[in-house]
């Protein structure tokens, strides 16, 4: 996978826009885990588990992390769905959420939510806003990220 830069009126002034897939790394109705990691306040760098759904020109974004075991959804790699493929599903425990929302519908964490992320299409590839992203992730995984800062801005 190579990512690629976009630029897009639509990101916040200052903001940058973090390329995370193409459009078509992600067949419509299926979801994607990625391991970045993020910048925190204090410099330092943390993991940032994203899982991206993907439901035709629409996407969705949250840390793929359980609200009740602070856990990954995806006992095995990538299977973020339910067996019928319309609820993101916890793999060990079975807790469904809802795709659109992040809401858990079902399982011990019910009535928590996934937390968002802000993602956005620019010129197909699917990037993350929000966040701090460490760029160029220098490791043997092919999860990399690059980021385009908008650069137009005056102030
Ligand atoms: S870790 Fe929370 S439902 Fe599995």
């Amino acid at each position: 996978m190579e990512p690629s830069i976009a630029e897009d009126e639509t990101v916040p002034q200052g903001g940058v826009a973090y390329v995370i897939c193409s459009m078509s790394d992600i067949p419509s109705q299926r979801a994607r885990g990625f391991e970045l990691m993020q910048v925190a306040e204090d410099g330092t760098e943390q993991p940032f588990n994203l899982v991206i759904v993907r439901w035709g020109r629409q996407v969705f974004g949250y840390v793929n992390r359980c609200p009740h075991d602070g856990v990954k959804l995806d006992w095995e790699r990538n299977q973020f769905l339910d067996p019928n493929g319309i609820r993101l599903m916890c793999g060990k425990h079975g807790a469904l959420f809802e795709l659109g929302t992040g809401a858990c519908l079902e399982g011990p964490c019910k009535g928590k939510n996934l937390v968002p992320v802000t993602l956005s299409v620019i010129d197909n590839d699917i990037c993350a806003l929000g966040v701090t992203l460490a760029e160029d992730v220098d490791d043997d995984d092919e999860d990399e990220v690059t980021s385009c800062s908008d650069e137009g801005g005056g102030v």
